[in-house]
């Protein structure tokens, strides 16, 4: 089997780095989550006290950000930042600093030459279009917000989590509003992509489909 790319996009919550995970897994390929490096620059703007909007003191602060994933961990000037990407307000932010060309422009080039070698799943918003438009397989995993939000209530209540269903809706409604209306590469399905529904599925059973998916373009000698 010769190397090959898988890109994912899919919406916020939908569980596509735990797929990820599995089909890495499963092919041998080495997953790149490229929404923890949104995450990772919004944690060092807003700790910088940048605004998130063009401007000169944006571009110097993106120039001293240096991303780096080691695994499933992520590093932000040689900082192990992977926790502290994962809280509700970098959430947000992220979902702001990543409308900003700038911060695509980098965040993308560096994408593109970490996948360049293949043998990569990447997954994010703008991996079926912008980032690897040439990736060997496309999937865009799908579920409504109402199912991407009771797995992540039940995900934080099991935590012992204080939390409400309405608000972990919102939230998902809110981001999925800013992802999705942004100017530069918003979030939508590729004309080339699978789109696979995991509203019903879950993740031993989302896997089995995007695998399902990926065998097929095996069959077709494609890869
Ligand atoms: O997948 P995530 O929730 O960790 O992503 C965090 C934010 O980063 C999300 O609001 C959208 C943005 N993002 C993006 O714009 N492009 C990507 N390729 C990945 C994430």
């Amino acid at each position: 089997m010769k190397k090959f790319n898988i890109a994912l996009d899919g919406p916020s919550g939908v569980g596509k780095s735990s797929a990820a995970d599995g089909l890495a897994a499963r092919y041998g390929l080495t997953h790149i989550d490229t929404g923890a490096m949104y995450r990772a620059i919004a944690l060092g703007m807003h700790e910088k006290g940048i605004e998130p909007k063009e401007s000169r003191e944006l571009t110097e602060a993106l120039n001293g950000l240096e991303v780096k994933l080691e695994g499933d961990q992520i590093f932000l000037n040689g900082n192990n930042v992977s926790s502290q990407i994962r809280t509700p307000l970098i959430s947000n932010l992220a979902s702001v600093y990543s409308a900003i060309p700038s911060v695509r422009r980098k965040l993308v080039a560096l994408q593109q030459e970490i996948a360049s070698e293949k043998g990569y799943i990447l997954d994010g918003r703008d991996i079926c279009d912008v980032v690897l438009p040439d990736a060997e397989v496309k999937i865009y995993l799908d579920a409504s917000a109402q199912a991407r939000a009771m797995r992540r209530y039940l995900q934080d209540k099991n935590k012992g989590l204080d939390v409400d269903y309405e608000d972990v809706l919102s939230q998902i409604q809110q981001r999925d509003e800013q992802d999705r209306t942004r100017a530069v590469s918003p979030l939508k399905i590729s004309a080339d992509a699978e789109v696979i529904d995991s509203s019903e599925l879950n993740l031993e059973q989302t896997i089995e489909a995007l695998a399902a998916h990926v065998e097929k373009t095996l069959q077709k000698g494609a890869l």
